[in-house]
């Protein structure tokens, strides 16, 4: 969800799963589509907080990096209840966000990061929090660690 430029629909559809790439911006699904020609991955254009019937409860496995922290606060519960609502019983959702020191302030423009409280908070309904790990960003270990969430909705 919020796929981007699909770098990780393409490596979870090299590892055999049957993956499906949405994102809001038709730009980017272009722009994916064209970088991975030939490829076993659906890209399509479709809001997370509008979704389409077919995409709700259908996902063994939803990866959301840093599309929750896209949107701001004040659409925060929405777009949480949105991607949970794409798991499917038994599913699993690992989420991966960068860290708000709890206490921080909240910027007025993108990212709006998550606080502990606020990634605990993709927990609900009938998805509980497995694991909950706070880590360097590979890329950048010096600079602000990222949140790594796994919740499994129950089957
Ligand atoms: C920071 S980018 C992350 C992209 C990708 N997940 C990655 O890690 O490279 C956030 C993505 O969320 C998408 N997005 C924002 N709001 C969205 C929405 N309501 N529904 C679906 N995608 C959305 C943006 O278009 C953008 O591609």
């Amino acid at each position: 969800m919020g796929a981007g430029l699909g770098a990780d629909a393409e490596l979870l559809a090299s590892r055999g799963w049957r993956t499906t790439a949405f994102d809001v911006s038709a730009s980017a699904v272009d722009l994916a589509r064209d970088r991975h020609p030939g490829t076993a991955v659906d890209y399509r254009v479709a809001d997370l907080l509008a979704l389409p019937d077919d995409l709700v409860g259908a996902a063994d496995l939803v990866v959301e990096v840093f599309t929750v922290q896209a949107l701001p606060q004040s659409l925060r519960a929405e777009a949480v209840r949105a991607v949970r609502s794409l798991l499917a019983p038994g599913g699993t959702l690992l989420a991966v966000q960068f860290v708000r020191e709890r206490g921080a302030p909240v910027g007025d423009s993108p990212p709006w990061l998550l606080d502990e409280d606020e990634i605990r908070s993709l927990a609900g309904d009938d998805v509980e929090l497995g694991t909950l790990d706070r880590r360097p960003h590979p890329l950048n270990p010096a600079g602000p660690d990222v949140w790594v969430a796994t919740l499994r909705r129950d089957a």
